[in-house]
């Protein structure tokens, strides 16, 4: 794990976005793994900024989010793919016919509709990149505590947790799914690379747990322990649990240089 702590959270938005764009720029065909969520909506401000000043092309990018609510439609303004359209789909040149959402509509098996989206993914050439949030409670995508960590995409019930920390983005006459289709922990692990992006207060207990917490399904996020190329970018507050910061600083510095003279461990 590469951990990176910034002094605040436009800083791990402004990394993040160097990190895409680095991908975007040097692979011919890249595939992105994207996540909803508060946290990485500067982030997509960031890449759409870059878009604009002609400093990136999504042209030839695939992406495939992590999850999406089941139960109400792609046009709700509550769906995972409203929120992509307008945060990010909208405003640059990808072509909308190669972004995919792990979806399952009225009628259609759950079951079948996860392995379609492995399937998809695999035929893809698998994710380059994935991005990924943290919940308070360690969740990464829906994938929630007590998930296993060989899981795939599948059909999850969402925790009374996860439902109250999203209760403040529905009316209260709204409803609020309970149930959501996600990418599975094994399927994010098969991504090259994952950057997760986590900031303020309210997951610093989490990023700890992740970070340096014992590998558990009670914290899905400390799967990312096992993943050859993670990379933790966190604000000051986010951080504020982990012990050895001053370790993590001087460990990014030296990290820096050596990817400088030897290059990443992938070249995508
Ligand atoms: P947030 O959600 O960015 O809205 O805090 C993160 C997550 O639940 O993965």
């Amino acid at each position: 794990m590469q951990v990176i702590i910034f002094d605040d959270a436009q800083q791990v938005a402004v990394n993040a976005a160097e990190w895409v764009a680095e991908l975007i720029t040097k692979k011919k065909n890249p595939v992105l793994g994207l996540a909803t969520g508060s946290t990485p909506i500067s982030l997509y401000q960031q890449l759409v900024n870059k878009y604009k000043a002609g400093e990136l092309s999504f042209k030839n990018t695939t992406s495939f989010n992590l999850d999406e609510y089941l139960g109400i439609d792609a046009d709700n303004e509550q769906s995972y793919r409203h929120f992509m359209n307008q945060n990010l789909f909208n405003h640059v040149d990808i072509n909308i016919d190669n972004t995919f959402l792990p979806t399952c509509n009225q009628g259609e098996n759950p079951r079948e509709q996860g392995l379609a989206y492995e399937e998809k993914i695999k035929q893809a050439n698998g994710v380059d990149l994935q991005i990924l949030g943290i919940g308070a409670n360690g969740h990464i995508g829906f994938n929630e505590p007590t998930s296993s960590l060989a899981s795939r995409t599948r059909i999850k019930t969402l925790t009374q947790q996860t439902l109250n920390d999203n209760s403040r983005l529905f009316n209260k006459d709204e409803f609020q799914p309970t149930l959501a289709m996600t990418m599975g922990i094994a399927t994010i692990l098969d991504a090259r690379y994952v950057l997760l992006m986590a900031t303020g207060e309210s997951k610093a207990q989490a990023v700890k747990d992740m970070v340096a917490g014992p590998l558990s399904a009670m914290c899905p996020a400390s799967a990312l322990q096992m993943h050859e190329n993670a990379i933790i970018l966190l604000d000051k507050a986010a951080a504020s649990k982990l012990e050895d910061q001053e370790y993590y600083h001087w460990a990014n510095n030296q990290n820096i240089k050596v990817n400088e003279e030897f290059g990443l461990y992938h070249n995508y």
